[in-house]
């Protein structure tokens, strides 16, 4: 049963690739091939391969019953797809093989996810039920399912519980599992000796609706530099001043897991990345010790012109951990270097009340540079980013001095998307370091070594293609910048 639904999967899939749209694939991200994509899933290293699982509905570019998509490889940088893991098939995952981890046990590699039934109508968020469940496979492409290994709790104020990240911990497996009840959001830990049989360890976290949002979802919770941080993706969390401007965030607090399984939290609540797509990120620790990790680089009920091309979803770039205070760096993964083609060398100077064409065109571009804050007067100065010739499409990438904001503007960044979002700037401080790396229909920015990052979708037409330097009222200074060509992967 299971083997035919992935077959049947396998052939929408392989139906829609000569339909599908250009425009917008992406060179060097990873996308579904056609349909749709959410939430990365299973993150593993498994016999000398990353394995990457995703929230997959190969049946259209919409959202639907959840199968898990999956991508291998070795070096971070070229990914191959496999054939799908997961589909619904049996009574206790019917609706959705929705989002979980993957683990190493005995050279076989076992994947634990939530099963999903919706018990009223479809998408009646209000009558489902979901189970934690099990699959294993010893060649990392074919999966058998073990059924369901941890039935819902029995406490009926509690319906939304999901999402399970396993992991070792002296010994023993540990997962964690988003909940939400009542109204407010919970952080449930769960033990096990062999993955089959678990059992009830704590509540490590319990929120509050009005300072926590209702329910946390996609929890991860790792060690980092002698410090515990606990990864979630909040539903409700409400705006405030520059934060929280998404749908849903995806945020994380530092502090200590203790062996009773209480999570003890001693940083503040941080967002974990500040632009319009992020979500539901997941990590990794790598053979060499370095913590990874991806998000979704989309948002839930956002506009995705790439579903009339028939497919949609990214993930984001891999990206490496570090612990300031506690306060979370985020650095592209260093193998990322592998992509860069052909370098041109800028030397931009200064541009008084102006915008100056840089010499370099291209869709898919990584831009190191230097503002320089101390040498410029501009009330704002910084990069536009793909521009149309007709002066009709840009992303603004910029320096607001009155604010002392770095700002990120997709108002005119092409079809369907917009808005604008930015980090703060220290009073003191007198340069920003950059690195933005372009895709087809995606921007990211890291902020001097990763303290902020800004990621975000963007829908230029394939011929918006210009970048400039620009500054409003004053003069803008920019240190010596390097543009590197990308490699068009088509992953
Ligand atoms: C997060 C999420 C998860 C769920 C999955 C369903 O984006 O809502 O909580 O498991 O997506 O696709």
């Amino acid at each position: 049963m299971h083997a035919a639904l992935l077959d049947e999967a396998h052939r929408a899939i392989e139906n829609k690739l000569p339909e599908r749209g250009h425009d917008y694939r992406l060179g060097y991200h990873l996308s579904p091939p056609a349909g749709w994509m959410n939430d990365p899933n299973g993150l593993v290293f498994f016999r000398g391969e990353y394995h990457m699982f995703y929230q997959h509905h190969p049946y259209s570019a919409q959202w639907g019953p959840m199968h898990w998509g999956h991508a291998k490889s070795r070096d971070l940088v070229h990914w191959e797809h496999l054939p799908i893991a997961l589909a619904p098939s049996e009574p206790y995952d019917r609706d959705g093989c929705f989002s979980g981890s993957a683990v190493v046990a005995d050279d076989t590699l076992y994947l634990i996810y939530t099963g999903h039934q919706w018990l009223g109508e479809t998408r009646n968020d209000d009558q489902i039920r979901q189970v934690q469940c099990l699959a294993s496979s010893a060649d990392g492409i074919t999966f058998t399912k073990h059924g369901v290994v941890l039935q819902t709790p029995g406490d009926p104020s509690i319906m939304h519980w999901r999402d399970p990240k396993v992991w070792m911990r002296d010994g023993q497996w540990w997962m964690a599992l988003g909940a939400r009840q009542g109204d407010d959001p919970q952080l449930l830990l769960y033990r096990s000796a062999d993955l089959h049989h678990w059992e009830y360890l704590s509540c490590a976290l319990q929120g509050r609706r009005e300072q926590d949002g209702y329910m946390w979802e996609c929890p991860d919770i790792f060690e980092l530099d002698g410090c515990d941080v606990f990864l979630y993706s909040p539903q409700g969390l409400k705006p405030t001043g520059y934060d929280n401007w998404n749908l849903y965030q995806n945020s994380y607090r530092t502090g200590r897991l203790d062996d009773s399984g209480h999570f003890n939290p001693s940083g503040e609540l941080h967002e974990l990345d500040h632009g319009h797509d992020f979500y539901a990120a997941q990590t990794l620790l790598a053979p060499d010790g370095r913590r990874l990790l991806w998000a979704w680089m989309d948002m839930w009920e956002s506009p995705m012109p790439s579903q009339a091309q028939h497919w949609c979803g990214a993930l984001s770039l891999p990206r490496e951990l570090s612990r300031d205070g506690d306060r979370l760096r985020m650095q592209p993964a260093r193998e990322l270097v592998a992509l860069r083609q052909s370098q041109t060398l800028l030397q931009v100077d200064e541009v008084a009340s102006a915008s100056h064409v840089l010499d370099v065109q291209g869709a898919l571009l990584e831009f190191e540079l230097e503002l320089d804050l101390e040498g410029s007067s501009a009330e704002r100065f910084g990069l536009a980013l793909r521009c149309s010739e007709d002066g009709q499409e840009r992303t603004l990438l910029y320096f607001d001095a009155t604010a002392r904001r770095l700002v990120l503007d997709r108002q005119y960044s092409g079809a369907g998307v917009s808005g604008v979002r930015s980090v703060p700037i220290a009073p003191g401080q007198t340069r920003i370091a950059l690195r933005v790396f372009l895709d087809r229909s995606s921007i990211e920015v890291f902020v001097d070594e990763g303290a902020y990052t800004l990621s975000s979708r963007i829908y230029p037409r394939p011929d918006s293609l210009l970048a400039s330097a620009f500054a409003v009222n004053g003069t803008g200074c920019f240190g010596a910048m390097s543009v590197w060509r990308l490699a068009d992967l088509q992953i």
